[in-house]
């Protein structure tokens, strides 16, 4: 029986039949179980020449079992290894990867640059109400100004009285800003306005960064210097020219119009130099001034104590200008091959 059994446990082709085998021998059925058993039945006599025979079988037939597994493991994983080899010289397929989006990248580089002038970053809603989009910017429901933004409104929903809108501007953050802080305030909010307007140079959602600074003594100096030292690092010349121009907006007094000067190379525009020098021009920025006292009384700021200035300059328009691309369109296609011909490549 034995040699049937260490026969039996050889010729296992699979781990399977090998625990049939072991379960037939060692089981608690199994014969080897069984024939221990009978020992307890026997004489001393008896046991003492029968126990050695059973004790060896029981030793060799696990032995045999421990070899047979060890055996049919390694068979196992190899014939694994050679199922899977891997060919390391296939080429690969290439896994298209992002990049940083151009308006993303001009953020990062505003927050940055103002932020070593001691501005800090505001934010405020996208979807707003009329009251901090117009009203509290001194544009009152008859204002003709209103009529100008294209405002895209939420019919029919209203807050606390108030129409709701998607934001036209990045200045109701002003009114957020002071009405939560008070005086002073240094900031920069930039973020997506949104007016019905679409052509090759207008989208119906577009970025602005507003910029506001509220404390004592600020006069036009002030703004002019912080957006000349903004410019000249964030388009890293030192030949910015910028010229004010006279302008209106309700909610600053005086207010004036940013340009820079700027030449034509190669088809592309390139900032520098005086727009009115021989083959220059002026290009707009942006509007900007002196908050208008009526919207420092609006937010809860006492007029004859502090002064302000505001500005909001188009982002996109000032990436174009600093990456050289020229249709504004195509910055929200989301295309990665315009991103990568214009560099923007992870
Ligand atoms: N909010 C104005 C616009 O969108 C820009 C502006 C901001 C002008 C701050 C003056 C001061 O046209």
């Amino acid at each position: 029986q034995k040699q049937a059994a260490l026969a039996a446990i050889a010729d296992a082709a699979s781990l399977d039949a090998l625990e049939e085998q072991r379960l037939a021998a060692l089981g608690k059925k199994g014969w080897v179980s069984l024939a221990l058993k009978t020992l307890g039945q026997m004489n001393p006599e008896e046991r003492t020449a029968a126990a050695p025979a059973i004790q060896s079988a029981r030793a060799e037939i696990a032995d045999a079992i421990e070899t047979k597994k060890a055996a049919l493991e390694t068979a196992a994983l190899e014939a694994q290894l050679a199922r899977e080899t891997i060919d390391l010289t296939l080429p690969t397929q290439a896994a298209p990867r992002g990049s940083v989006h151009p308006v993303s990248q001009v953020m990062d580089e505003l927050a940055e640059i103002f932020a070593d002038l001691g501005f800090a970053v505001a934010t405020g809603p996208e979807i707003d109400d009329d009251w901090h989009n117009f009203t509290a910017l001194n544009m009152d429901e008859t204002h003709p100004a209103r009529a100008m933004h294209d405002t895209f409104y939420f019919p029919d929903q209203t807050s606390e009285g108030r129409e709701i809108l998607l934001r036209t501007h990045t200045s109701p953050v002003q009114i957020r800003s002071m009405l939560a802080q008070g005086a002073p305030i240094r900031l920069i909010a930039p973020g997506r306005v949104y007016r019905s307007d679409s052509d090759a140079t207008h989208t119906p959602m577009f970025h602005q960064v507003e910029g506001l600074v509220v404390d004592k003594d600020i006069h036009l100096g002030h703004l002019k210097w912080t957006l000349e030292t903004f410019f000249k690092a964030f388009f890293e010349r030192e030949d910015i020219v910028l010229r004010l121009r006279p302008s209106y907006f309700p909610f600053t007094e005086p207010s004036v119009e940013v340009d820079v000067g700027y030449s034509t190379e190669g088809g592309r525009r390139v900032v520098g130099g005086h727009g009115d020098a021989p083959g220059h021009a002026w290009m707009e920025l942006g509007g900007s001034g002196m908050v208008n006292c009526r919207v420092l009384e609006f937010a809860g700021i006492d007029p004859d104590e502090y002064q302000g200035f505001a500005f909001g300059l188009g982002i996109d328009r000032i990436a174009m200008l600093k990456y050289g691309m020229n249709d504004l369109r195509a910055f929200f296609d989301g295309d990665p091959r315009w991103l990568a011909h214009y560099g923007f490549s992870p």
